[in-house]
């Protein structure tokens, strides 16, 4: 088994195999050959869909939830989110534990992924931590026409005009920028968008054993898909009442 932190927790892998869980085995992205990048979300829900509490989603989260929220971030070249996860989930620079540094640095990645903040309006306060704490230089994926972060507070992505970033765009210039592996912490509008280009390789999914009832979003929000994306079971893992989910996109067979 390989090293993952031991903070107690008992992480007992259901499906494919059953018994302990290596959760970094289980969890290391696999790369379709044919693609030049690998787009990963990871979201929480309730056990009734529910995906923030009071504006937030820190009360679905637990320590179990931690363990494998850093495992998820920890193989990703640069982590996606929407401009509102990042006020309303107050974020703060990316922090790895040291074995996840080490593991990232064998694989010739940085010691933390950058963070890319998706936003129309750029109106983000340059100097919070989030910016000055930063190890890794964040990223603004953004339109032509929105105000621009000093050069040295973080790297600029323009993909849209004043309508709104096209996430085919943005996507393109992070793979040309060498981001391959990419997480998508959400929100679920920014999660709906990825869904409509057809851009989700993977879904990793927390089900979290709450009741919330309530009014927040699903954890992809926006228009119906033209055709429902199907997904294949990948990986099922439990811990604390929790539910550990993987997807991936379910490929048609190629053709002999
Ligand atoms: N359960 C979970 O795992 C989880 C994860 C993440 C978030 N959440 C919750 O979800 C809620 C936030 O999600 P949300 O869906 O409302 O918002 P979001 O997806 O986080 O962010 C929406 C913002 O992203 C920017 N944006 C979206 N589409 C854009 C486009 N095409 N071009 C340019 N900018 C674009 C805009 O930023 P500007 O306004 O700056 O222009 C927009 O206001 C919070 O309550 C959070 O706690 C839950």
């Amino acid at each position: 088994m390989s090293e993952q932190p031991d903070d107690g927790t008992e992480f007992r892998e259901l499906y494919p195999g059953r018994g302990a869980a290596d959760l970094t085995v289980l969890y290391e992205p696999t790369v379709d050959p044919r693609r030049d990048r690998h787009v990963r979300v990871n979201m929480v829900a309730s056990a009734d869909g529910g995906t923030a509490v009071g504006g937030t989603s820190g009360s679905l989260g637990g320590a179990a939830d931690h363990v494998i929220f850093a495992t998820i971030r920890s193989f990703a070249d640069v982590i996606v989110v929407g401009a509102s996860t990042m006020r309303d989930e107050q974020y703060g620079p990316a922090r790895l534990d040291e074995h996840h540094r080490q593991a990232r640095l064998e694989r010739g990645q940085t010691p933390v992924p950058a963070i890319a903040v998706v936003t129309r309006r750029a109106e983000l306060d340059w100097q919070a931590p989030f910016f000055a704490e930063a190890e890794v230089a964040p990223l603004i994926v953004t339109v032509g026409a929105a105000p621009h972060p000093p050069a040295d507070v973080a790297g600029v992505v323009v993909a849209g005009t004043d309508g709104g970033v096209d996430f085919g765009v943005a996507l393109d210039e992070l793979v040309r920028r060498g981001y391959r592996n990419v997480l998508v912490e959400g929100g679920p509008t920014i999660n709906g968008q990825f869904a409509a280009l057809g851009a989700v390789d993977e879904l990793c999914l927390t089900d979290s054993p709450l009741l919330l009832v309530g009014s927040s979003h699903r954890i992809f929000a926006g228009a119906d898909l033209a055709t429902p994306a199907r997904l294949a079971l990948v990986s099922v893992v439990t811990a604390e009442s929790f539910l550990f989910v993987r997807y991936a996109r379910a490929e048609p067979a190629l053709a002999a």
